[in-house]
């Protein structure tokens, strides 16, 4: 189901006590959705420990049942038998990724190339957000697209009895659109490339490789990575071991950092350095965060973080750091509000067409919860209050419009835990589609957050 007319539960998060204890992170939902997607693509079977069973997520499992693959769950393992590569059926419904939009793009390109009608549709927040950036290079290899005008959902695709390979320069970091490039290249024969030239997350790469794509990965002196993957070829079943998520990880560890005397500890967080931004951009402001047992973990960088509140200072994030830490920007906006000085976030373009505006519904929230702002085209800058007084709403029926979108909502109910006067959000439902356990596990460290 989509949020489109499903009702809002608001909630609230007052000042609370120092947070403390022991949390493990649920699994990172990129790597969740690819789990799936090519589990259910590759011959034979796939196990999967740790999935996220996030509304999102599960949503790709049911399309990925919808074109042939079982998926079935035994105790904590998801089991999922894969056609084949190249041999997806034509679902018989349109495929409804609700909120997600990297379940939808991926699809997009995985199914793009066959030669069958697919139809994709979403909710009221995916229906808003550009499609145009796959369409694009699926329309290239011969795809042919049946769109709303502004290339919004609904879409239908249909691929050409022969697809061609494309060499294709993605034109905004975006991980979404390389990796339907690559899953699109699965299905055609040749040589795909994708040419990136500000790396992004890397797991559809790494992924590939281990399902034994033939898939090479080349770095430029300018730091572009081409990628090159041969079509066609076998995907064999794997175990995959899901790490935990850290842009989940993110709300804890920014609670733990401005809620005074705080000391958590958050276990099993991916630390591939495509992800890590706002870690590195915590600690430049002064975030005491310690890394512990660093290890590997289902061929990615795993640790746990221990996390104790901490005197931030504002610093000036770079737009090339954006890349890394691209779904962290309403947080770290948060743990700005606390730090002394000013932050600057630059390069922030892409959080327009995020599941919100999220500059502009971070602008809006902040401003109505007292801090000072500024909102250009693509960056932000917030002037904090490092004791969070006079922090809360400024009008006493002030509430933050969560915009179906979870980040949002997770974002402004960490702010409340360290706000003079609570902080409201206008829905928490929303937060299930990627991090179902944030309102329990927040509650354990002594969050002080009520929903209503
Ligand atoms: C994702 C890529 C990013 C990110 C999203 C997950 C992925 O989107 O914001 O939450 O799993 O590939 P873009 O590719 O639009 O930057």
């Amino acid at each position: 189901m989509g949020h489109a007319t499903a009702p809002l539960r608001p909630a609230k998060a007052a000042k609370s006590r120092a947070l403390s204890g022991d949390v493990r992170i649920p699994g990172d939902k990129s790597i969740s959705h690819r789990a799936l997607m090519l589990g259910g693509l590759a011959a034979g079977e796939t196990r999967i420990t740790g999935l996220l069973e996030g509304e999102d997520v599960l949503a790709t499992g049911r399309a990925m049942q919808a074109m042939g693959a079982a998926l079935r769950k035994d105790g904590d393992t998801w089991i999922i038998n894969g056609v084949g590569n190249g041999c997806l059926l034509a679902p018989e419904t349109a495929l409804d990724f609700g909120n997600a939009g990297t379940g939808c793009r991926l699809t997009m390109g995985l199914v793009g190339p066959y030669d069958f009608e697919t139809t994709f549709t979403g909710d009221a927040s995916l229906s808003g957000r550009p499609m145009g950036r796959v369409l694009e290079p699926l329309r290239l290899m011969g795809v042919q697209v049946r769109a709303e005008a502004g290339e919004k959902l609904p879409v239908t695709l249909r691929g050409p009895r022969a697809p061609a390979p494309i060499s294709y320069r993605v034109p905004m970091a975006s991980a979404q659109v390389k990796s339907a490039v690559l899953m699109a290249g699965l299905n055609i024969p040749g040589i795909t490339s994708v040419i990136e030239p500000v790396m992004t997350r890397d797991h559809t790469e790494k992924m590939l490789k281990g399902f034994g794509a033939a898939l090479e990965v080349e770095t430029g002196a300018d730091g572009a990575r081409t990628i090159r993957l041969e079509g066609r070829g076998t995907l064999a079943g794997q175990t995959i071991d899901v790490p935990g998520d850290p842009s989940s990880a993110a709300f804890p560890l920014v609670a733990a950092l401005i809620v005074p005397g705080s000391d958590v500890l958050i276990r099993n967080v991916l630390m591939n350095p495509t992800r890590t931004g706002l870690i590195l951009t915590l600690q430049e402001m002064g975030a005491n965060i310690e890394i512990l047992d660093p290890r590997q973990a289902g061929g990615e960088d795993v640790a746990d973080l221990r996390v104790r509140a901490s005197d931030l200072t504002g610093v000036t994030v770079p737009a090339e750091r954006a890349a890394s830490m691209i779904d962290e920007y309403p947080v770290l906006a948060i743990a700005a509000s606390f730090a002394r000085g000013e932050t600057v976030m630059r390069g922030l373009a892409e959080l327009r067409v995020k599941e919100s505006d999220r500059l502009a519904a971070v602008a809006r929230g902040l401003e109505i919860n007292g801090i000072d702002c500024t909102e250009g085209p693509d960056w932000l800058s917030v002037r904090g209050r490092p004791d969070g007084k006079g922090l809360g709403p400024t009008a006493s029926n002030a509430v933050v419009a969560t915009r179906l979108d979870h980040r949002i909502a997770m974002s402004f109910l960490v702010m409340g835990l360290a706000s003079e006067t609570p902080v409201q959000v206008d829905d928490c439902l929303i937060i299930a589609t990627g991090f179902p356990e944030f309102m329990t596990m927040m509650k354990s460290l002594g969050a002080e957050i009520t929903e209503q």
